[in-house]
């Protein structure tokens, strides 16, 4: 049996694996510019973020429909059940579909059927996060925090994603304001290639509850300090690192320096199809590369349910939290 976590930072846009992404291409009569998957797979060399940026938004011109984002996250669903994720807080990219003439209705109706029944049919209990593209204008970002007003009753909270460098948080002032005006939680990328003010200015001025990445606060030895005093989340991807060149190799991580010098880290898999692994992979990674010992990869379990935003569900923390506890490793 796997151990229980919490997967913090997924973009369900990046659970798209290459079967099902030809799969849907056919169901929606679209093209792709590859052969076949082996063809695909050979594309998912990345130099650095912007590089994976267009192969993921160019992929998603496969999902048109309700069924599509159905399919999808019940798919991602499956997998990260079958890695130990009892509770996953899962990010979508609204603009990217909006984009294309998909409207917000399909994508949260067709993710909702799938996390609707989750629970019964995976043992994971969801909730969506809302990510804006930092790449956009705040205008943008602004007008799709209005068309998700009709469903807000199934989004948790926001987030900001996509290119990170010359996009700094401050650009969002208004919409985060607006969206904890309406109650939700908020979250952002900064830190994965942006510099360590993009983390302190997340946290001062959009008022953020979890940093996703913030591996570079290790530069600015006062913002540790601070984040470890204020207890603030840290949703590190280690194989998305990888992958993006943020780190050369798994073994340089610097998650082991992070956990020793108390931050609040947890381990998750942002966009696993393109990345090579799913949550429990990224556990069994920095487990073998990094040479984690079990209290540490009880920590980092810990870690996920107390970052999780599951205040209404306080009866499923403490229980995944024990069974964490009492987790035997093999
Ligand atoms: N960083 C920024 N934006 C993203 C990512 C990421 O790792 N994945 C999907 N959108
Ligand atoms: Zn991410």
């Amino acid at each position: 049996m796997p151990l229980p976590i919490a997967e913090l930072h997924l973009h369900i846009e990046g659970t798209l694996e290459p079967e099902l992404a030809f799969e849907l291409a056919a169901r929606n009569g679209v093209k792709l510019r590859y052969a076949d998957t082996e063809e695909l797979r050979k594309a998912y060399l990345f130099d650095d973020l912007q590089s994976f940026l267009n192969l993921y938004y160019e992929l998603m011109a496969v999902l048109r429909t309700e069924r599509d984002f159905e399919d999808l996250a019940d798919a991602y669903l499956a997998r990260a059940a079958a890695q130990g994720v009892r509770h996953a807080e899962i990010f979508f990219d609204p603009q990217a579909h909006i984009a294309r003439g998909v409207a917000m209705g399909t994508v949260v109706e067709g993710l909702s059927r799938a996390l609707g029944r989750s629970v019964d049919r995976h043992g994971v209990s969801t909730q969506l996060i809302m990510c804006f593209l930092r790449d956009e204008p705040a205008e943008s970002a602004m007008a799709t925090l209005e068309a998700a007003r009709p469903y807000l009753d199934r989004i948790t909270g926001i987030g900001l994603d996509s290119a990170e460098v010359g996009h700094p948080p401050a650009k969002f002032r208004e919409v985060y304001e607006a969206a904890a005006r309406l109650g939700l939680r908020r979250v952002a990328h900064a830190g994965e290639e942006g510099p360590p003010e993009y983390i302190t200015e997340a946290l001062d001025v959009l008022g953020v509850e979890r940093i996703d990445h913030g591996l570079r606060c290790m530069e600015d030895e006062a913002l540790v300090e601070r984040l470890v005093r204020e207890r603030v989340p840290l949703t590190l991807c280690p194989l998305s690192n990888v992958r993006l060149r943020t780190v050369d190799v798994l073994a340089d991580h610097p998650l082991p320096a992070m956990l020793d010098a108390g931050l609040l880290c947890t381990v998750n898999s942002d966009d696993p199809a393109y990345f090579g692994g799913y949550a429990g992979d990224n556990y069994d990674a920095v487990r073998s590369a990094l040479g984690l010992s079990e209290e540490r990869l009880r920590e980092l379990a810990r870690n996920s349910f107390l970052a999780s935003f599951l205040e209404h569900d306080e009866e499923l923390r403490a229980r995944c939290l024990a069974e964490v506890e009492a987790y035997e490793f093999g």
